[in-house]
């Protein structure tokens, strides 16, 4: 007899570091491990991460993950990948070895390209077929940009000689030993080349950027199996059975499977996702429109705003600043004082998301006085992340004509109580922590335990959903709506800073 399945193991391959998290079928986490990997800066405004590392630190903390949970591969129902989006990979596809660094979403060496595209009247066209903004942060023209400039590229494209990928289709492929040539829906609605609403790559947009057909993966479903594993360090034969980008695979472990209801996930950036059904809502506020999830033949769509800089702020104080040896010291220093004492830090590191999207805005400290200290500067970032996220929602909530009644949030910053109450003062409404923040990795767990019947349905994942704390807004409108409008005169001044 086959052994009794115990568990699904999720892949989360995030910004800064490669997850894995065996999850058991009440939802708890049985085992985990997490590696960080380098980041790679070769010129101001460039991320570069190395595939080859990604893949190795992700099979490296999957063994590791299974062998804390004790299971054998026997006992895993599915595999589910999540992953950092839009960051941009080519490969050989008969070596599989990829022939420039993976470009990543923060990288911002195709601004001018978008500007072009704009120029050209394109803006409309992008905006209707992938919901999307022209912004470098999207794969298309950080894969027509490798194609340009990496020596034979383009000529190798054509002969079908290379592929492309984002991370999950990266892993999936090394996970199967290259039988697997895949993206799902919600990571091909990030490329700026894939049509949301017949859910096929898009003729027309592949023509104005050149890219070669012949490059792309198969487009699947979040929820189904893809393959098998068949790789070296891990065990073999275990069903990849859903995929989907890091933050709709958050908004599938917040169980917010209804159209109204929304989550904020604070992880290297913030980024609030509000389901809106099975149309696509357009914005009027400069939000995106993304493929949620496809599951069972249905299509789920959400309206999405994304900050680039979040928590790496955090990590730049650490980092770069050095006024903190660790994340989570921020919350005692920044608690030390009452208030930021005037300083605003518009942590624009790597240009503005929404609902700006400047790739030329920079970071900007202002509001100092001779009585600034690191700790006010501390506090500063904390309300930072909260006034992001708070603009935000001010643009879903009038692009979507919906009252939240409550957000979700999940990621590494949840931790800071002192944040989740600065966030629940800005916005009006009561910010809930679950129990299991871990949401990103158990999304991906939930959508491959489905496909299995490890899970049954939607309800049964729902119930499981336990909140740890709620907090309830302490602030006057009048008061949050002043501190948003200083917040939103320090932004003004990051703006449009780089010439690049
Ligand atoms: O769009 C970028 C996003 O997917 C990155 O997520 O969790 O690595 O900050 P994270």
């Amino acid at each position: 007899m086959p052994p009794v399945t115990k568990a699904v193991l999720a892949l989360d391959q995030g910004t800064t570091s490669s997850r894995a998290i065996a999850f058991g079928r009440d939802g708890r986490v049985l085992g985990v491990a997490q590696q960080e990997f380098r980041q790679i800066f070769p010129q101001p405004g460039w991320v570069e991460h190395d595939a080859g590392e990604i893949w190795r630190t992700q099979r490296d903390v999957a063994a590791q993950a299974l062998a804390k949970a004790g299971l054998s591969a026997g006992e895993v129902a599915a595999v589910g990948i999540t992953n950092q989006r839009e960051t941009t990979v080519v490969w050989d596809r008969k070596t599989g070895a990829p022939i420039a660094h993976a470009i990543v979403w923060q990288d911002r060496r195709t601004a001018a390209r978008c500007d072009t595209l704009r120029q050209a009247g394109h803006e409309a066209l992008f905006a209707e077929r992938t919901g999307l903004v022209l912004d470098a942060y999207f794969s298309g023209t950080k894969l027509a940009w490798i194609l340009d400039n990496v020596a034979g590229a383009r000529a190798r494209a054509e002969r079908g000689e290379l592929a492309f990928g984002t991370i999950d289709t990266w892993l999936a492929w090394k996970l199967s030993n290259g039988a697997a040539h895949v993206t799902d829906v919600s990571n091909a609605s990030r490329t700026l080349l894939f049509n949301i609403h017949t859910l096929d790559w898009d003729d027309e947009l592949l023509a104005i950027l050149d890219i070669p057909r012949a490059l792309l993966p198969r487009v699947v479903a979040s929820s189904g199996v893809v393959a098998t594993t068949e790789c070296e360090g891990l065990p073999r034969g275990m069903a990849i059975a859903g995929i989907a980008g890091d933050q709709q695979a958050a908004l599938f472990g917040q169980a917010c499977h209804r159209p109204g209801m929304a989550k904020n996930t604070y992880g290297t950036g913030c980024f609030l996702l509000m389901n809106t059904g099975e149309r696509p809502a357009r914005s009027s506020h400069r939000l995106l429109t993304t493929v949620a999830w496809k599951r069972q033949d249905k299509t789920q769509y959400a309206l999405e705003g994304s900050v680039f800089i979040a928590g790496a702020a955090i990590q730049w104080l650490r980092d770069g600043l050095g006024i903190i040896s660790s994340a989570p010291e921020i919350e005692s220093l920044a608690a030390s004082v009452p208030d930021a004492g005037g300083v605003f830090f518009v942590p624009a590191l790597a240009g503005l998301g929404a609902p700006y999207w400047d790739p030329r805005a920079r970071g900007a400290i202002v509001g100092l006085t001779r009585g600034a200290t690191r700790a006010h500067l501390a506090r500063a970032t904390l309300e930072a992340i909260a006034f992001q996220s708070a603009e935000l929602l001010e643009a879903m909530t009038a692009d979507a004509a919906i009252h939240l009644t409550e957000l979700r949030v999940d990621g590494g910053a949840t931790a800071s109580n002192l944040l989740m109450q600065m966030q629940a003062n800005l916005l009006g409404v009561p910010v809930v922590r679950p129990k299991v923040t871990e949401t990103t990795a158990l999304g991906a767990a939930y959508l491959a335990g489905l496909a299995t019947g490890f899970w049954r349905d939607e309800a049964e994942i729902a119930a499981l959903w336990e909140r740890d704390r709620v907090f309830e807004p302490a602030l006057s409108r009048d008061a949050a709506a002043t501190r948003l409008a200083e917040w939103k005169r320090a932004v003004e001044r990051a703006r449009d800073w780089s010439r690049d």
